[in-house]
């Protein structure tokens, strides 16, 4: 069992900001305070001048996700990888229904895995067909230790239930604890403008974007709420994106409902003028980018806690699929947004951001003066820990919490990109972009895997998260 000592850090949480020394034990915090005695055997590591915040959480990522005849490009190793070095210890990916029954689907995410993960995980289960079982397995979820589903809106006759089938899911999940995540776009609307788009010959990656209308969002999140109000069960909402989102987000949260909220990086940081350049298919993705004042009022919506979490939906797909890029010295090419450069319904969905997520919204969010440090932390790590079952093991600074720590040089500069985010893809969104505060040391339960640039985590290192049942609303 190793014993490390922290000296002369300043710890951030979700609720203060203060200087200590941690005591790790094993793979615990065993004790946080000032000059703590050394334990004999205690290896010595010195923070002063830095922070230390918990291990980031990220409920939202898609590992090896098969989609459009590939695959998403970062496995349950790589894509842990990235999110390591990008200061995030824990991710939760999502289960494929791909089966009939829902055990055979959970074995099957779990065969997919294998002995891949380097970062700790836990699974969302996709609810895309409703047959004569499914409600009658949903609670056994519980004992897979998953304790959320997820339901479509749009993606009609391959990922979308019907209202009535999500009514009847939410019913059956709130009665048990589970969590209904809520993927919100109109799938009808989608249809008809993707068929009179290609009918006129518009096939280029901005067409992604006006074929999925922020309206169609807007009224997906009042629907999905209303259903859930009805079926009195909890909801969380991914990847929100339009202002309308928000607005109709405060609405129902100003009434109590248990519904929270989430927003991506992308989301964030760039407009639907992404998708005219060029190389605009890089950041196709569903639900698409919006505009300028989206952003604004997903801002707010941070700020004011209307929305609860920042997670990525890592989805990534090279941009060249048939150029090899070298990983780990190897050469490896996966098929990507070059399958849709003559028609934009056959580019993969999805961005790269697990290992971005951190950096990025520090400097940017941080950095600006948008966020207090405190509440990156609790967009971050706290809140999506509490919401998804994880707290106080993840999410916090607390003795008895798992030592998931990260060690972050406010310092530090870089002109980040593909070189530095470490996901396995040929491409990186924030390309040139200037970054102030950086992570440069990671601990997973009290393991260092990232000192630097040095990667010391290991495949099979991390370990499957049984989540607890939803609680209540952050
Ligand atoms: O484009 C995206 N977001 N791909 C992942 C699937 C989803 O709906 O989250
Ligand atoms: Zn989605
Ligand atoms: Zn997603």
């Amino acid at each position: 069992m190793m014993t490390w000592i922290i000296r002369n850090g300043t710890l951030i949480t979700a609720a203060e900001t203060f200087s200590a020394d941690i005591l790790i034990e094993g793979e615990t915090i065993a004790a946080i305070g000032k000059h703590l005695p050394a334990p004999e055997n205690a290896r010595l590591m010195d923070a002063s001048g830095l922070y230390i915040l918990p291990g980031g959480v990220d409920v939202h990522c898609h590992f090896d996700l098969p989609m459009f005849g590939t695959v998403s490009s970062d496995d349950h190793y790589t894509g842990h990888k990235a999110a390591a070095f990008g200061g995030t210890t824990t991710v939760i990916d999502f289960i494929s229904q791909d089966d009939p029954s829902l055990p055979a689907c959970v074995e099957a995410w779990h065969n997919r895995v294998g002995g891949k993960a380097a970062v700790d995980y836990g699974f969302h289960m996709n609810i895309t067909h409703l047959y004569e079982h499914t409600l009658e397995e949903l609670p056994d979820l519980l004992n897979a230790g998953i304790s959320s589903i997820k339901v479509f809106t749009a993606y009609n006759n391959r990922l979308r239930l019907s209202d009535g089938e999500i009514f009847r899911v939410m019913r059956v999940a709130g009665r048990h604890g589970l969590l209904t995540l809520l993927h919100a776009e109109n799938g009808d609307v989608i249809d008809t403008l993707t068929a009179d788009a290609l009918a006129s010959g518009h096939t280029s990656p901005i067409w992604h974007a006006r074929t999925r209308p922020a309206w169609g969002a807007v009224e997906a999140v009042l629907r999905g709420a209303a259903l859930a109000a009805q079926a009195e069960a909890p909801l969380y909402v991914v990847h929100m994106n339009a202002a309308g989102e928000v607005d109709q987000l405060a609405y129902v949260r100003e009434r109590g409902l248990p519904i929270m909220g989430e927003t991506c990086p992308q989301y964030l940081f760039f407009t639907e003028d992404a998708l005219t350049r060029p190389d605009g298919a890089k950041w196709v993705c569903s639900p698409p980018l919006r505009t300028a004042s989206d952003q604004q009022r997903l801002w707010e919506g941070l700020k004011d806690g209307t929305l609860q979490v920042v997670a990525t939906d890592h989805c990534p797909f090279f941009y060249n699929g048939t150029r090899p890029i070298l990983y780990e010295g190897q050469p490896v090419s996966i098929p990507g947004k070059e399958l849709g450069q003559d028609d934009f319904t056959r580019i993969p969905n999805g961005l790269p951001g697990v290992g971005d997520r951190l950096p990025i919204l520090w400097t940017y969010g941080v950095g600006s003066g948008r966020l207090t440090p405190n509440q990156f932390v609790a967009l971050t790590a706290t809140n999506p820990a509490r919401i998804f079952g994880l707290y106080p093991r993840k999410g916090t600074l607390l003795p008895g919490a798992d030592a998931d720590l990260v060690l972050w040089d406010p310092k530090k500069r870089l002109t980040y990109g593909v070189d530095h985010a470490h996901h396995r893809t040929d491409y990186n969104l924030y390309e040139g972009w200037e970054l102030t505060g950086y992570p440069v040391r990671v601990f997973l339960r009290g393991n260092l895997i990232v000192d630097e640039e040095k990667w010391l985590g290991k495949r099979g290192q991390g370990r499957f998260l049984h989540r607890n049942p939803f609680e209540g609303r952050v």
